[in-house]
């Protein structure tokens, strides 16, 4: 089986890449910097590919796409992903080219990779803080809207394309550098439920979103 993971510098990124791994899947982990990944590509030598490109700046996804064109990728995980508290039309702009239009863009671009897997699984990684029907406490309007719009998109793409399965998955408050110190769950305990999750979608249940335990969320 073949996963592709972004965003795998640090955190829940680097984290689905060693559960991954460990599932025996061959792994296609980017990251603009590949330095954390060296140990692991050298105890998995012929398992890890890295592949060092910053996936957000013009030509990324065209170019990521040729390099996968001869893969039959079973799995895709968009997990890069951006914070900001700031409000201005650049922070706007910039979250949601990071949060929202990246993840699809590449969802679109590695469909040809991903058809011919018999049984294809794109993971987005959301948040619950795009629900709008849990937004009780405001802020967070770039962060919030900018996966609220991925949630949709990704929506449309499950209808579109049903020989793919897709989930939108929420992590959970994890202790990550965007979680913080004060996150309850643990990368091991997030990326284990969301491994969990991705591996038993099925084809009635694309386009849900759902948590790391696989509990469905209020959109
Ligand atoms: N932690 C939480 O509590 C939580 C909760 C809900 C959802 N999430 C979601 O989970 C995902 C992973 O978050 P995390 O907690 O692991 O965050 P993190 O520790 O801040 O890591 C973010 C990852 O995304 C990459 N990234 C950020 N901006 C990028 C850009 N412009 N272009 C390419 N890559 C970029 C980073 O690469 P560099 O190292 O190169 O910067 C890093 O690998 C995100 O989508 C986040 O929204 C997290």
């Amino acid at each position: 089986m073949n996963t592709l993971i972004t965003g795998t510098s640090r955190g829940i990124g680097f984290g689905l890449v060693n559960e991954a791994l460990k599932a025996g899947h061959k792994v296609y982990a980017v990251a603009r910097n590949t330095s954390s990944l060296q140990k692991l590509a050298i105890q998995y030598p012929d398992q890890l590919m890295l592949l060092q490109m910053d996936i957000s700046q013009p030509g990324a996804i065209e170019a990521l796409a040729r390099r996968m064109q001869d893969v039959n990728l079973d799995v895709l995980i968009n997990n890069a992903g951006m914070m900001t508290l700031g409000e201005t039309a650049e922070d706007l702009a910039q979250s949601f080219w990071v949060n929202a239009t990246v993840p699809f863009l590449l969802s679109q671009a590695l469909l040809p990779s991903l058809k011919k897997s018999a049984l294809p699984r794109v993971a987005q990684i959301s948040t619950l803080m795009a629900s709008i029907q849990d937004n009780t406490s405001g802020g967070y309007y770039a962060y919030r809207s900018s996966k609220t719009a991925l949630n949709m998109l990704t929506r449309s793409l499950a209808i579109d394309h049903p020989s793919v399965i897709y989930a939108l998955i929420h992590p959970g408050w994890v202790k990550t550098d965007m979680g913080g110190a004060r996150a309850p769950t643990e990368v091991a305990e997030s990326v284990a439920g969301i491994w969990k999750v991705i591996m038993s979608m099925r084809a009635e249940n694309s386009g849900q979103y759902v948590n790391f335990k696989g509990e469905v969320l209020p959109w």
